[in-house]
């Protein structure tokens, strides 16, 4: 079964608590949790205290995305916060085979994530350490764009690479994803969604969710 990791980018800032609860029931499988330090990308959203803010809200697993230049400096504050998935981008760390070390050491699970620019092949050398790979559809920075076809490409070569060498990281597909998007994704080898805007604007979200769960 897919997972499916609504964004609360696009929930109701002034109603986080609330939002993040209603994930659960809707049958999501995990909260996705944009950070955004205004440098790395032009937004700024939230960070560690609104992490350990939600965190009573819910049980399901957070899966922290940060976008964000330094992200060594965010491993810490983010596991006090009680996330349970830490994804830094490739571009934003001279590091990246420490930072993914630092976090497993840390107790959470470690996720690296890739622009629309970045090829596979940059992080190839350190997929042993990755519990998730984050394959950017979207330029970061914002929710409600675009799905960039691109991504299948690299979807398809990172399930070749899970397959040949045995790996078992989760393909984590972000931007742009809805009903005709996510079965694109899944047909290319994707085992993880995020989705905020057609989650959140969806008329029925529980059963958007368990359509995309259902994809095969
Ligand atoms: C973009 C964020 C995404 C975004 C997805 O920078 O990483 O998680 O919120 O939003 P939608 O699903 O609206 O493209
Ligand atoms: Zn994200």
């Amino acid at each position: 079964m897919i997972k499916i990791a609504p964004s609360i980018l696009s929930a109701d800032f002034a109603n986080m608590g609330r939002d993040v609860e209603r994930l659960k029931v809707w049958g999501a499988d995990a909260v996705h949790f944009d950070v955004m330090d205004g440098t790395f990308v032009p937004t700024i959203t939230f960070g560690p205290a609104m992490c350990k803010a939600v965190r009573p809200y819910t049980e399901l697993p957070i899966d922290v995305h940060i976008m964000v230049d330094h992200p060594e400096t965010y491993i810490e504050p983010f596991k006090e916060a009680g996330a349970d998935y830490l994804t830094f981008h490739a571009e934003a760390d001279r590091h990246t085979h420490r930072t993914l070390q630092k976090i497993r050491l840390a107790g959470m699970k470690a996720g690296i994530a890739l622009n629309p620019g970045t090829p596979v092949a940059m992080v190839e050398p350190v997929l042993n350490e990755c519990d998730l790979v984050l394959v950017m559809s979207v330029n970061p920075g914002a929710g409600g764009q675009k799905f960039i076809l691109n991504a299948l490409e690299k979807i398809e070569r990172l399930a070749q690479l899970k397959k040949e060498r045995g790996y078992t990281y989760e393909i984590e597909v972000d931007g742009g994803i809805n009903a005709e998007t996510a079965a694109l994704c899944v047909k290319a080898g994707a085992t993880m969604l995020v989705s905020g805007s057609s989650v959140f604007k969806a008329a029925d979200p529980a059963a958007l969710i368990a359509e995309m769960q259902a994809m095969k």
